[in-house]
């Protein structure tokens, strides 16, 4: 199951890239201008910090099928190594998801709000199906189910499709896509951090180093082991 990073923001991925098992970093055009730098360049920076064998996930923005098969092309000339094409699933959008998978690039179809979106875009040949699970959420659906609902089409049908869930605005949501078989996530660097911490880990590991210091006066066990007991 694939956990990726949604955010464009190179401090916080060399944090977590440097500490968590992270497999990519997932991009939007909302969180490429919260960075207020030139698009490619970001991109090349985020590409550096990531490194070659993860993949990055840029967003197409025009709304006609045709430009946004140039702006794919466009973005994969400038960015090498592991790239995936993020297209929005309209109907210009699913055009262009289309001819991109027919030409073999990789995309990613964004966006998605029910199952027969996420069917469409995986018929399509998208690489990745990418349900909205906090924006269904806000509209009150129930996302938990469509992101149930596609990974069952995706499985049943033998597509060759995964579904990453994006758009989470909490920890329970994560949890809840991962039980329904979602193959990857692509969580926001705060709500990430969230998902591995717990005060109670914290706790017991003070009170470790605390026994240990009382008995040996030392923090180590490395410098322990030179004190002759
Ligand atoms: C990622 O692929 C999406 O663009 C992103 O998760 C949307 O998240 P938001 O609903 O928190 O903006």
């Amino acid at each position: 199951m694939q956990l990726i990073i949604d955010s464009a923001n190179l401090d916080e991925i060399r944090e977590l890239v440097d500490y968590y098992p992270i497999d990519g970093v997932t991009t939007n055009p909302s969180i490429i201008v919260k960075e207020k730098k030139n698009f490619l360049q970001l991109l090349e920076e985020i590409r550096e910090v990531i490194g070659c064998k993860r993949e990055l996930f840029v967003q197409t923005l025009a709304d006609h099928a045709e430009e946004i098969v140039k702006e794919a092309k466009y973005i994969r000339e400038n960015i090498l190594d592991k790239l995936v094409i993020k297209v929005p699933v309209t109907k210009e959008g699913i055009k262009a998801i289309k001819a991109l998978s027919e030409a073999g690039v990789r995309t990613m179809a964004t966006t998605i709000y029910t199952p027969l979106q996420g069917y469409i875009a995986a018929k399509a040949g998208a690489a990745y199906i990418t349900p909205y699970v906090n924006r269904i959420e806000k509209l009150e659906g129930n996302a938990v189910n469509v992101v149930k609902e596609i990974v069952q089409i995706i499985e049943k049908h033998h597509f060759n499709s995964k579904v990453l869930a994006a758009s989470f605005n909490n920890v329970q949501q994560v949890h809840d896509v991962c039980l329904v078989g979602a193959h990857g996530v692509t969580i926001p660097p705060d709500i990430l951090r969230l998902c591995f911490s717990h005060r109670a880990t914290e706790a017991n590991v003070k009170v470790f180093i605390e026994d240990w210091q009382k008995e040996y006066g030392e923090k180590s066990i490395v410098d322990t082991n030179k004190i002759k007991i």
